[in-house]
């Protein structure tokens, strides 16, 4: 009997501790038209930063994680270099990836590995030097004129066999090293497709180029019966862009899904994003990776691909909310797998997560040295790190909470879009009535209008920040309560509907933080700090109730 028990206290603890290192798979979840990156069984938000590309080398890694400290980011996002893991042909070396991983894993962190192989930024600087030295086994494409472009040709099965067959082996090695699943994502190639020629000219492309379009890119890019032929008859102008990324995502399609087939974890392939109000032509941008004009292509191409996610560095406002929008899709999660750090652009973060993302990441942020300001001075940590920190240190312990009320459509944000103009936007420091709206969020029963900058009562202060960084997250907990965080904001509320008379107050007004999934209130506002409107001078968190008065 004895012998019993002690034979079920020795199996449940083999089970709990085979439980704990072997973790649930990373997988993404939808609900509606909503996404969430899965870690743990539980929703996960990546609040990442992108090493540099020379970063992923243990010489470097201590720079590498002492930068991930400032920042409070809880994933890193770094590279595999094809020619470091495959030095030569078929003999693959796991040191440095699992240096990465075990490193991370002392310093808690998630991460996203880039595997920088056929494509990287749309050249092969990563391929092995056996592989350089052969350009006729692995060949580049030829452009229109019939000279080298600095690309790598999709058509090339050797190549393609190679990155394959080297992939697969690094997800191997990923299957049986990271029980913990210290990877939740991998970046299959870097911006892949080409800059300077819009196809491969060469003989056999050419070929495939004269061919009808096979069956499969006719149906995402909706073309009718009757619609046989070859490219040029049946995508006319298009035609050769068309062609182009089909061959360049079919390739990483196959690459993508023999690698998940090993190891089915999320994948991503990343775009070097074409303009998306003015693209102009014939593209002038890089062509073959997932842009917004060809999505379909992509989907269809490579369904092994999880997340496509554009890579943002536009300085232009606009553009930039208009690519959030474009790749935040029902058949696509939105992730920003890298962008800027300066300020005033992390504001972007809260616009990405009111377009449900499950991640953003700035890129470049582990190497001070190189870094000047336009003054000619080195830039301090305040500069760089700080302007993401802000973001990163608010949302890291809640990141769970925000991740699961995005895939429960429970959040709306907004961001400043302008500058303030100081002489005729500073408001009455009295009038109730007319106090300054630059946008409004509308939830079941209350309108939430928000203002931008900093407040001093109803009143702007008088001094205001020189760029437009203000940004507000309101999230629904339950009709009429509310999770509301922000920066250089000011919240006024108003209830609607058949309610848009009654008085109204507030139940009341919590700031706190959260801890392991509980809300803990650190203290109650109210008086001067909630008769002005909820004012985010600084960064916080407020959990409202609010109540109608009879
Ligand atoms: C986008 C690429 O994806 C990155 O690897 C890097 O080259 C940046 N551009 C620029 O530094």
């Amino acid at each position: 009997m004895k012998k019993g028990i002690l034979l079920i206290f020795f199996f449940s603890c083999f089970f709990t501790i085979a439980q704990i290192t072997e973790s649930a798979m990373p997988r993404i979840d939808k609900k509606n038209d909503r996404y969430a990156l899965m870690v743990d069984d539980e929703p996960f938000l990546i609040l990442g930063a992108q090493a540099n590309n020379s970063s992923a080398w243990p010489s470097v890694l201590p720079k590498v994680w002492s930068a991930m400290e400032k920042l409070d980011a809880n994933t890193l996002e770094i590279p595999i270099y094809w020619e470091q893991f495959e030095p030569s042909p078929g003999a693959y070396d796991y040191s440095v990836v699992d240096e990465i991983i075990e490193q991370a894993r002392q310093h808690d962190l998630k991460l996203v590995l880039l595997w920088f192989a056929t494509w990287k930024n749309g050249s092969n600087h990563y391929m092995p030097s056996w592989m350089k030295l052969q350009p006729q086994k692995y060949p580049n494409m030829i452009g229109k004129d019939g000279k080298a472009i600095d690309s790598p040709s999709p058509h090339a099965q050797a190549t393609l066999d190679a990155d394959k067959k080297a992939f697969v082996a690094f997800m191997k090695h990923l299957k049986e090293f990271d029980k913990a699943h210290t990877v939740i994502i991998v970046q299959v190639q870097n911006e892949p497709g080409t800059w300077g020629s819009v196809r491969d000219y060469s003989p056999v492309a050419q070929r495939l180029f004269e061919q009808p379009v096979p069956k499969a890119a006719l149906k995402p890019m909706d073309v009718k019966s009757g619609g046989q032929g070859n490219w040029s008859e049946v995508f006319g102008k298009n035609a050769d862009e068309y062609f182009h990324v089909w061959h360049v995502a079919s390739y990483i399609g196959e690459v993508a899904a023999a690698g998940k087939e090993m190891y089915p974890i999320p994948l991503m392939v990343n775009a070097a994003v074409r303009d998306p109000i003015d693209a102009g032509w014939p593209p002038k941008y890089q062509v073959g990776g997932p842009n917004d004009n060809v999505f379909e292509l992509w989907k269809a191409a490579a369904p092994a691909i999880d997340i496509l996610a554009p890579d943002i560095y536009t300085t232009d406002t606009e553009k930039y909310l208009k690519l959030i929008e474009l790749y935040s899709r029902n058949d696509n999660p939105l992730l920003i797998p890298e962008t800027h750090w300066r300020s005033p652009f992390p504001r972007f973060f809260y616009a990405a997560l009111g377009n449900g993302a499950i991640g953003y990441a700035p890129f470049g942020l582990d190497d001070k040295r190189v870094r000047f300001g336009a003054d000619g001075n080195r830039l301090t940590d305040e500069d760089m790190y700080v302007p993401t920190a802000r973001n990163f240190e608010l949302f890291r312990p809640m990141q769970r909470e925000i991740a699961k009320l995005n895939l429960d459509g429970k959040i709306k944000t907004a961001v400043q879009l302008e500058p303030i103009d100081k002489d005729t936007d500073r408001g009455s420091p009295w009038d109730r009535e007319d106090y300054i709206t630059d946008t409004t969020l509308t939830f079941r029963g209350w309108d939430i209008d928000v203002a931008f900058g900093t407040f001093d009562r109803l009143a702007r202060t008088e001094h205001q920040p020189e760029h437009p960084d203000g940004r507000i997250l309101v999230a629904e907990l339950e009709k009429g309560t509310f999770l509301i965080t922000g920066f250089h904001s000011r919240v006024m509320v108003r209830p609607t509907g058949q309610k848009a008379d009654n008085h109204w107050n507030y139940l009341v007004v919590e700031e706190g933080h959260y801890e392991e999934g509980a809300f803990v209130v650190d203290r109650i506002l109210n008086g001067d700090q909630t008769d002005f409107g909820l004012r985010f001078n600084l960064p916080k968190v407020l959990r409202v109730k609010l109540y109608e008065r009879q």
